[in-house]
């Protein structure tokens, strides 16, 4: 088991409603007591400002999915650190496997955007990971490195600040999960890859995402080096979501 405390982080990705956002919420507050992990939850930005309210005074911290590489200006469509914090937003999702494919958003931009989410006081959760050919080509640890190498190289020592998220995509809503031995030879990786950049690596949270579930939560949980999950699909399933967070420590 690791030393940190456990992080559970629900990305709910672009799913929800105001309702469903009511009743999911509804049930994971009665339901998750007090939990020995942190735990949060990362709806769409559009519902900040209902989940601040549905979460203030709980023990379930409210997360983004995305932050602006910018301050703040002409740039239609983003939205900055500073608006998230103005939300009570604690964590920022940045660089996950659907933003590097689908908005075409590099290690640089990722690694600016750890950099705006620092410098407001938010943490991020930097996602790292493989596709499937990559594994296949013996890339893993190329990819994952090169990836956390640009957060490295422009936030320096505050590297100790951040969370990573390594989250092969080839397990990302595939049902396919990693096995907690792959996963834990990924993430020593990025530990001595953290250890290399700041004498706070010990602390760092590396989370596994990738249809982590309630089922499979605990066997890779128990990793050392595996300091919770970025879950999805089994986070919209407030039982499901629940176990996980029993799970952690
Ligand atoms: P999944 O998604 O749990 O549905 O595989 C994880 C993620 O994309 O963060």
């Amino acid at each position: 088991m690791s030393k940190r405390k456990q992080l559970i982080a629900g990305n709910w990705k672009m799913n929800g409603s105001l309702a469903a956002n009511e009743a999911l919420v509804g049930e994971l507050l009665a339901g998750v007591g007090q939990p020995a992990c942190d735990v949060v939850v990362c709806p769409p930005g559009v519902y900040l400002g209902q989940l601040q309210r549905l979460l203030t005074g709980s023990p379930i911290e409210l997360g983004a999915q995305n932050v602006s590489t910018h301050d703040n200006g002409a740039f239609t469509g983003d939205v900055s650190a500073d608006m998230l914090k103005d939300f009570g937003v604690r964590y920022a999702i940045v660089g996950h496997s659907e933003r590097r494919q689908h908005q075409a958003e590099s290690d640089v931009h990722v690694a600016i955007k750890a950099k705006r989410a620092l410098a407001a006081g938010i943490t991020p959760i930097v996602c790292v990971g493989e596709t499937l050919r990559e594994r296949e080509e013996g890339m893993t640890d190329f990819i994952v490195k090169r990836q956390l190498a640009a957060v490295i190289h422009l936030n320096g020592h505050c590297v100790s600040e951040i969370v990573v998220a390594y989250e092969p995509v080839w397990a990302i809503g595939t049902g396919k999960t990693a096995t907690p031995e792959q996963a834990q030879a990924v993430h020593a990786v990025l530990r001595a890859q953290l250890k290399a950049a700041t004498e706070h690596a010990d602390r760092v949270r590396i989370l596994y995402g990738g249809s982590m579930n309630a089922a499979n939560a605990a066997e890779l949980l128990a990793q050392p080096d595996i300091d919770g999950g970025l879950i999805g699909g089994a986070a919209l399933k407030s039982a499901d979501f629940l176990k996980i967070v029993s799970a952690a420590q």
